[in-house]
């Protein structure tokens, strides 16, 4: 089955492809998708079905997307479904290197550093038949960035299924245990 992955993200890109190994997994760009999608949503789950909905649409093939983000307690859960944008202020969008400042910033001082990642993904096909699924995994927040792999916050997130930051995990390490990984793996199943 051919399937477009509704991310402008090569990171996540890359990611889906190697969960999803068995499916013809197509970017937006080779699928002729090139808009940008507003992420109105309040929730991961939302947002997800929004941008699968929407590029379904557009293309005409069955369409998977993701929504996800880092919570922190000692946050009240943010920056969550902000999590891309959480430095705007100071940062442009996506810009992660500003995210993870801001992050070590606003956590200056605190010991309470729990935190998880949370993913949403959804399958939208033409027919109007939508898959979802939602993954989670848990950590801490490190005082410093540790690790070259990865990306977002990953230098940042100490996992606790690993031991290591998600920045110094290898991709099969990352992937078997991320909020990603098992989001994808719970759709797979009700595929
Ligand atoms: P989205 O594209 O709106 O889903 O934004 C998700 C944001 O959450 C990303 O830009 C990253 O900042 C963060 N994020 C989501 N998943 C991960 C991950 O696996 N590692 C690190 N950061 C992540």
């Amino acid at each position: 089955m051919k399937i477009v992955a509704a991310t402008g993200n090569a990171h996540k890109l890359k990611e889906i492809r190697e969960i999803l190994a068995g499916f013809e997994i197509v970017s937006e760009a080779e699928a002729g998708f090139c808009g940008e999608i507003e992420e109105t949503g309040e929730t991961f789950a939302e947002n997800a079905r929004i941008k699968a909905e929407t590029v379904c649409r557009a293309t005409g093939l069955p369409a998977l997307a993701d929504d996800s983000g880092l919570c922190v307690d000692a946050l009240g859960g943010a920056p969550g479904v902000y999590s891309a944008r959480f430095a705007e202020k100071f940062a442009p969008r996506g810009y992660t290197a500003g995210n993870r400042a801001y992050l070590l910033e606003r956590l200056a001082g605190e010991k309470n550093r729990r935190a998880h990642f949370s993913c949403a993904v959804a399958l939208a096909f033409p027919d109007g038949t939508l898959l979802t699924a939602e993954g989670r995994t848990d950590g801490s927040i490190l005082t410093e960035s540790r690790g070259e792999n990865g990306f977002g916050y990953d230098p940042l997130f100490l996992s606790d299924d690993l031991g290591v930051s998600f920045a110094e995990a290898s991709e099969p390490e990352k992937n078997g245990c991320s909020h990603r990984g098992r989001a994808l793996a719970a759709l797979k199943e009700k595929l």
